[in-house]
């Protein structure tokens, strides 16, 4: 994975939320660490364009946010902070044969496809409910189960355990783990975090430390707790 941020600015009602991002990811697991408000959701919402910069440029793989959209948007998986936001149809197997309209045009391969997706996270027996039933943890590992279907090639994450159970986020700690593809993980889950290659901590708008996941959490710890 190569994404690369050229001294990267965001202003939304005339304040600064991100100043001066300026780094390459290429690491396999990296983590965004930082209080409420300081601009994690922004700085990865640039990552696929759903946001562009006041100043500066995003990079993914070479194509910039502000001309290539689509072709980075179906590189990129992104599961949203708020899983209501991404489900869009009334029944789950529904929504995720929705998201594979673009890729694939056989309905049976699509089928195959969303059934590997809820097995692999644990919810194969969720194809067929009503999304406006299912419990909060189980739309969030729904809206995860529609992402990975659409295997792509480059994955992000916004606090994605923040409803999960203690039984379900390990399950999803191991599931990161195994996932062949790069990830980057925005999360307040300090465990979760302990497993990435590095971690980014926001504070303000800046990225205050850049660092291994061990020395990012001190840093965060001690002066954001
Ligand atoms: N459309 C907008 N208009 C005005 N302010 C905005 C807008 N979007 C975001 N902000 C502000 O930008 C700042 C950063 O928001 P962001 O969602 O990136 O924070 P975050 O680090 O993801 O926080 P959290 O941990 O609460 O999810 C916040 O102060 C937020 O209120
Ligand atoms: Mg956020």
């Amino acid at each position: 994975m190569l994404i690369e941020f050229k001294n990267v600015s965001v202003e939304r009602d005339g304040l600064s939320v991100l100043r001066r991002v300026h780094l390459s990811l290429t690491q396999r697991r990296i983590g965004v660490l930082g209080p409420n408000g300081s601009g994690k959701s922004t700085f990865i919402r640039l990552l696929n364009g759903l946001l562009l910069p006041q100043e500066g440029q995003v990079l993914v793989q070479g194509l910039d946010t502000r001309k290539e959209v689509s072709r980075i948007r179906s590189k990129i998986g992104f599961v949203f902070q708020n899983p209501d936001n991404q489900i869009v149809f009334p029944v789950v197997s529904e929504d995720i044969d929705f998201g594979l309209k673009r890729r694939e045009a056989n309905p049976e391969v699509r089928a195959d496809l969303a059934r590997q997706a809820l097995e692999q996270v644990g919810v194969p027996h969720l194809a067929e409910r009503l999304v406006h039933t299912l419990s909060g943890g189980e739309r969030q590992l729904v809206a995860l189960a529609a992402v990975l279907a659409m295997q792509p090639e480059i994955l992000v994450f916004d606090e994605p355990t923040t409803q999960l159970d203690l039984r379900l986020r390990n399950r999803f700690e191991k599931l990161l783990q195994g996932l062949p593809q790069p990830a980057i993980v925005v999360s307040h889950d300090l465990e979760l975090l302990r497993g990435m290659e590095r971690v980014l901590v926001l504070r303000d708008g800046l990225v205050v430390l850049d660092a291994q996941p061990n020395e990012a959490i001190a840093w965060y710890l001690e002066h954001c707790a």
